[in-house]
């Protein structure tokens, strides 16, 4: 690689020894007037910081088409893709519950809740937990109706938001205090508990570690945890046990199996009653990789000083990179566009490979469980410590395909760790099959080599809509040949 830009390397010197992280040097805020405590309406704070206010604006507009290889949710002109058609095996492993229905891909923060209101309405099932990471309402809905905000029904959540801001997504105040527009997180309920689950003292941190926990109040993973009644109870971030800078899939993986009220759904194909791992962005990226140990933020490639007239700002379109033409990697790295583009495929392209190979793999497995249950009902003999011990590694496998295909990077993120997820995922799937073909041969079952997996009756008629496969929209494997 060559050099990185002068001021990125001061910023890398300054981050090994004080700290600071590498970001460019920061932008003074043009500031005409104040913003009375508490104020929601962005217009009012857009009046104070107008440059903000209009980029910020701009997420509600689509992106150009074609520049990003694997997302393509906010591309102009087309229909969001969904990802149960981009990867049917996933319609397979979700079938039983409104994940498997619909589950579209990302795009700009103006819309999502125009999103959720659009979305299969058995996605937002689960109550008033669902506008957590939805509205800027969400702290002051939890406060004042405590425990009855994550379990009465979304609507009626929604209902308590004024009017006027019923689809306002994210905004100034969930990541800024009005005063001196300097960040903060308002996510306490979530965030705020998660982190002194990792020991974190919130009062030592550095203005670099809010430029990227103010994206980890909602790009994280979490259970909606449930009482008997299945009546959401917290919204909770599985980190106990893990520590800052190394929340680990393990961990996870561990906290949600040894929790019973993470038990969010039951998997139709096997019957196994499951938790859940969604959109963990910053888990992966803050566990160690490159990035992240040369102390780069969340917002200094999501959201790169850009000029806007006189004036320098950081980008409040928040987008991918490759849509705007790699500036933000230009902010520290002196490499072509060309260049960086490509190092974003060859990741992504090998992270891709890996990982619809490994969730088909799972899969099968989940396919032969099914066998081995319906000959369980036909009265044969199914070895019990055969199963017991498939059945762990299938949910490890499991857990770990849900981890990458829910990360919206394809492993940029961090490129080492996500190949190292998904090659436990396809070792773990693969014990678990060896497992299960033994309990079945024993019990006297016949499996094919191949096992078929009828994915016509998972990818067509998907909930509410009846939403029918898309076969353009699939994602097959780059390195499909070999
Ligand atoms: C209050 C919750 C919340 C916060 C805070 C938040 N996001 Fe998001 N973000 C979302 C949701 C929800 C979506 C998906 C919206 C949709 O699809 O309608 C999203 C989408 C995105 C996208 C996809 C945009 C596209 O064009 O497809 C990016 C990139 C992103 N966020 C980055 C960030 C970064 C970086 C930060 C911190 C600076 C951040 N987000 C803070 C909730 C949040
Ligand atoms: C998802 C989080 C997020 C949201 C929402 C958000 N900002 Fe920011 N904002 C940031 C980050 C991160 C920075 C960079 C802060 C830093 O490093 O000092 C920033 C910086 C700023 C600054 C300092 C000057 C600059 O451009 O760097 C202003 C002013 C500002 N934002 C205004 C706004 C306004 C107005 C809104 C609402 C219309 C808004 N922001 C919404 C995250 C956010
Ligand atoms: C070193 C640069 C870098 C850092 C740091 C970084 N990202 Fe990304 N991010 C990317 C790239 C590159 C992609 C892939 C975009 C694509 O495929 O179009 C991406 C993709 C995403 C997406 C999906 C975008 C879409 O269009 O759907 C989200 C959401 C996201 N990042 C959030 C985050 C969050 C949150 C953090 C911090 C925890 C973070 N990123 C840190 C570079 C970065
Ligand atoms: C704030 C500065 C900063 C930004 C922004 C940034 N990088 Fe980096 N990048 C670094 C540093 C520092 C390293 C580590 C350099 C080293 O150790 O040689 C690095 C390393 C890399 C590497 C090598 C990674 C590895 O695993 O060895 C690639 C590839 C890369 N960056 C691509 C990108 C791309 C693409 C973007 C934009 C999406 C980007 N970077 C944005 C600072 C940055």
């Amino acid at each position: 690689m060559k050099m990185l830009q002068s001021c990125a390397v001061l910023a890398l010197m300054a981050a090994v020894t004080i700290g600071a992280g590498c970001a460019p040097k920061k932008v003074e805020p043009v500031k005409t007037a104040a913003i009375p405590d508490g104020t929601i309406e962005p217009a009012v704070w857009g009046k104070v910081y107008p440059i903000e206010y209009e980029l910020w604006k701009k997420t509600g507009e689509p992106n150009p088409a074609g520049k990003s290889r694997y997302k393509k949710g906010n591309d102009e002109g087309r229909e969001r893709p969904d990802k149960l058609d981009e990867f049917p095996f996933l319609a397979l492993l979700y079938n039983g519950w409104a994940m498997g229905s619909e589950y579209s891909e990302p795009r700009g923060h103006l819309n999502m809740i125009k999103d959720q209101l659009d979305v299969d309405p058995g996605r937002y099932k689960a109550g008033g937990s669902c506008l957590t990471c939805k509205t800027p309402y969400a702290p002051i809905l939890q406060g004042k109706m405590g425990k009855d905000y994550f379990a009465k029904p979304y609507k009626e959540v929604l209902a308590q938001v004024p009017q006027e801001h019923q689809t306002l997504g994210v905004t100034c105040i969930d990541c800024h205090n009005n005063n001196d527009m300097s960040l903060r997180i308002s996510r306490g309920f979530t965030l705020g508990k998660a982190l002194d689950k990792l020991g974190v003292d919130q009062s030592k941190l550095t203005q670099q570690d809010m430029r990227s926990l103010v994206c980890a109040q909602c790009h994280v993973t979490y259970s909606i945890t449930k009482d008997a009644q299945m009546k959401s109870t917290d919204v909770m971030f599985p980190w106990e046990g893990s520590k800052w800078g190394r929340i680990t899939i393990e961990n996870i993986i561990k906290k949600l199996r040894n929790n019973p009220s993470s038990g969010e759904w039951t998997q139709s194909v096997t019957g196994f009653k499951l938790a859940f791992i969604r959109h963990p962005e910053f888990e992966l990226f803050s566990n160690n990789s490159v990035h992240w140990q040369a102390g780069v933020a969340c917002s200094d490639c999501h959201m790169p000083y850009t000029k806007v007239g006189t004036h320098k700002v950081s980008d409040h379109q928040i987008m991918s990179p490759l849509k705007n033409d790699l500036k933000a990697c230009q902010q520290c790295h002196s490499e072509t566009p060309e260049w960086l583009r490509n190092q974003i495929f060859a990741i992504q392209d090998r992270t891709m490979s890996q990982f619809i190979r490994s969730g088909y793999a799972t899969a099968t497995v989940a396919k032969l469980f099914e066998m081995a249950n319906k000959a369980q009902t036909a009265g044969r003999q199914i070895d019990k410590d055969l199963y017991a011990k498939a059945r762990d590694h299938y949910e490890e496998a499991f857990y770990r395909v849900v981890f990458i295909g829910a990360e919206n990077s394809t492993g940029f993120h961090n490129p080492s760790e996500a190949l190292r997820i998904l090659g436990d995922a396809t070792s773990h799937a693969g014990k678990a099959e060896g497992l299960l073909r033994q309990a079945l041969a024993k019990a006297g079952v016949t499996v094919p080599e191949k096992v078929d997996l009828e994915l016509a009756k998972y990818v067509n008629n998907r909930g509410t809509k009846k939403l029918m496969f898309k076969p353009q929209d699939e994602i097959k494997d780059p390195f499909a040949a070999k």
